[in-house]
């Protein structure tokens, strides 16, 4: 709550399942779902990787917070996901940047689903310049999204973790960039890089709360994301698009081919549903063999 406005940033779509802790019902084993009864914010989860990490985590039996900047997509994307799996869904309109929309998105999904068991920080965005024409502002509005963004969720959900007694799974979207660098990508090969050490201390802080803190890092999926940056390199490398495509993006790959989104959210619902400290620290990448490590 802010002063007397209930969660002014949230709108519940209807039909969340469930507002207290589940009660376990041994006559229903979930069919085989991984995710049964788990309450999971997803940021940036009104496009791309983030909305298939929340539909398949919706699949997987889970109630799903829709975390992006514009409440309209945010419960565009619930209301597909509720219609479609049947689970429980939020549209939260979140700046992951904002302490404030943070703390308060953060409280609502507390409030609707009485708990925060999985949270994927996975909000980003890119600019590409090479870097002595990389302006300071753009440099910081990078820096932001990808590690602000990440600290302050993090910092917003783990203590309803550590304090509801049921663990949790704390997810950053890193990027083969948290590996290796590119051209024209300083900031975001820095943020992703720095991902990882976020994750290395979430996961030490948090083992005794049965918190886990691990980093995946796809190679480059079709996503809006990528679709801009593919004219934006053209122009910039004096090279084709299709050039950009072969020769820049998935020239180290095995085979040529994209990573896709149902890639990402596979090993986005490994890490989640895996069950004990035995996973927690690493960063694991998915890349067609774009990064061997
Ligand atoms: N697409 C790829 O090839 C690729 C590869 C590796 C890593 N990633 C990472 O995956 C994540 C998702 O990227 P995507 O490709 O799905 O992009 P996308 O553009 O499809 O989706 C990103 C979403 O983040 C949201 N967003 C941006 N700024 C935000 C903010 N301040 N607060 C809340 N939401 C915000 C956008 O509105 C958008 O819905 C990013 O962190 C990106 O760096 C993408």
């Amino acid at each position: 709550m802010v002063g007397d406005r209930p969660y002014r940033n949230v709108r519940l779509e209807a039909s969340v399942r469930s507002a207290t802790l589940p009660v376990d019902d041994p006559s229903d084993e979930g069919n085989g779902m991984k995710l049964k009864d788990k309450s999971a914010i997803v940021t940036g989860a009104a496009s791309g990787i983030g909305k298939e990490i929340a539909l398949v985590f919706a699949r997987e039996g889970a109630n799903v917070a829709i975390a992006d900047l514009d409440q309209r997509a945010a419960d565009a994307v619930a209301a597909e996901i509720r219609a479609a799996t049947g689970s429980g869904t939020l549209g939260i309109a979140m700046d992951v940047t904002s302490e404030d929309a943070v703390k308060e998105g953060v409280a609502a999904v507390v409030a609707a689903f009485g708990v925060v068991d999985i949270l994927v920080s996975n909000a980003g965005i890119q600019i590409v310049h090479p870097l002595e024409d990389f302006s300071y502002s753009d440099w910081k509005k990078m820096l932001a999204i990808h590690i602000d963004g990440a600290f302050l969720t993090t910092r917003a959900c783990l203590p309803h973790m550590y304090r509801s007694g049921r663990g949790g799974s704390v997810i950053y979207m890193g990027s083969v960039h948290s590996k290796e660098a590119s051209m024209l990508k300083a900031p975001y090969v820095t943020a992703k890089h720095g991902l990882i050490g976020l994750a290395k201390v979430v996961a030490t802080e948090g083992a005794k709360h049965g918190v886990r803190a691990n980093v995946i890092c796809p190679g480059f999926v079709r996503t809006p994301l990528v679709e801009k940056q593919i004219p934006e390199q053209a122009k910039a490398l004096g090279i084709s698009e299709q050039e950009v495509i072969s020769n820049v993006m998935l020239k180290d790959t095995v085979d040529g081919e994209f990573t896709t989104l149902e890639d990402v959210a596979a090993i986005a619902l490994l890490f989640a549903s895996f069950p004990s400290n035995a996973l927690t620290g690493q960063s694991l990448v998915v890349s067609h063999g774009w990064h061997m490590q």
